[in-house]
């Protein structure tokens, strides 16, 4: 089976064998059967590059459901399944008037595997409104169910992607939303100007969702037309030592402050500034909009991206001394 419309890359690599999972149930059932088989998870496929052929057993976490499982007068604990797609969860909250999510509008992927990278836009992250996973542990297929502090959350980081890395299967993922008394995050400036441009100074959850949208839409390309991942890097985080030697070279460099020791850089910046924004080989390059985003025009594969990616690496590290890591998972 072809892996092309699973993948928001659009890259064309093929599966040997591909299963559908619908249920948790079935989902037991193959890990059973294929106990100790190589397993390849895909869940919205929108963070990875298939640079190659997948011949692991390919699973597609397709659970589906949204339910609100327990409520007080001013919050709700919603739960939904791995398979539903983030943003449609994100939609289906916001009609029903329940906050913490409308900064997290419009991010690809599903819900199920969202905790792994601890998804993150616009000064939220999933860990705030994030309470717990329940999880298949795939060697003896019992079921596990994470509270928040288990799952080390930090910046596009969880114990999915470190100690515990392809031993677990996301089922559900259950949030804790505002019913009342919103806890807006409007301090992005892009978002306090894209709000102020409507002559919004007092939004609503649903204005702070559409400001999202507008600023995402205007910046980072739709899979659907161009192929990407969002973010290929992470933007690095250096000392303030390496801060102050970038910062007496290249005197404009932006920063976001983490503390004392330690400043994030954006990653976009340093690869406009090593000159890769909007640059183009054959059907792959790099966004014109968003130097941090990897496109794929068409018939590119994951190898020539890979490629490209390991050429900004080299570059960003060249010319100014800072290693900027993938963000996307490379296969
Ligand atoms: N910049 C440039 N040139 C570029 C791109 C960015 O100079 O081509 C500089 C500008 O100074 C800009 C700054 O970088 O002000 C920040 O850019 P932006 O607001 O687009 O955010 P980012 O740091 O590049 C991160 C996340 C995004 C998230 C945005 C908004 C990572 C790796 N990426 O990008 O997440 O949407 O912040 O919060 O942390 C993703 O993970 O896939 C993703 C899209």
């Amino acid at each position: 089976a072809s892996l092309k419309s699973l993948n928001s890359f659009g890259i064309d690599a093929k599966a040997k064998t591909f299963y559908n999972v619908p249920s948790v149930d079935k989902l037991i059932d193959i890990l059973k059967k294929y106990h100790g088989h190589p397993l390849f998870i895909l869940g919205g496929g929108s963070n990875m590059l298939l640079t190659k052929d997948i011949e692991a057993l390919v699973l597609h976490i397709n659970l589906k459901g949204i339910e609100v499982i327990s409520e007080t007068e001013n919050t709700v604990v919603v739960k939904a399944m791995a398979g539903e797609n983030w943003h449609n969860f994100v939609l289906w909250c916001l009609k029903q008037n329940y906050g913490g999510l409308e900064n997290l509008s419009l991010i690809p992927g599903n819900i199920g595997t969202a905790p792994i990278q601890n998804i993150g836009a616009y000064g939220v992250e999933l860990k705030d409104i994030f309470v717990s996973c329940e999880a298949i542990n795939i060697e003896n297929q019992t079921t596990r169910t994470f509270i928040k502090e288990e799952c080390n959350f930090g910046y596009r980081e969880s114990i999915f992607k470190q100690d515990l890395k392809d031993q677990y299967i996301i089922t559900s993922v259950n949030f804790k939303l505002t019913k009342t008394d919103h806890q807006l995050q409007t301090d992005y400036g892009v978002i306090k100007n894209e709000l102020a441009s409507h002559g919004i100074y007092n939004p609503s959850i649903h204005d702070i969702s559409n400001a999202v949208i507008a600023i995402r839409q205007s910046k980072l390309p739709d899979p659907k037309e161009i192929g990407n991942s969002g973010s290929f890097f992470k933007n690095p985080i250096i000392t303030a030592e390496e801060f102050k030697e970038l910062k007496h070279n290249f005197p404009d460099a932006p920063s976001y402050k983490i503390s004392e020791e330690y400043i994030k850089v954006p990653a976009g910046w340093l690869i406009e500034k090593a000159g890769f924004k909007g640059k183009r080989f054959k059907d792959y390059g790099v966004h014109n909009k968003q130097a941090l985003v990897l496109v794929n025009y068409g018939n590119a594969t994951g190898k020539e991206i890979f490629e490209l990616a390991q050429l900004i690496q080299k570059t960003v590290k060249w010319v100014f001394n800072i290693t900027i890591d993938t963000e996307v998972n490379i296969f």
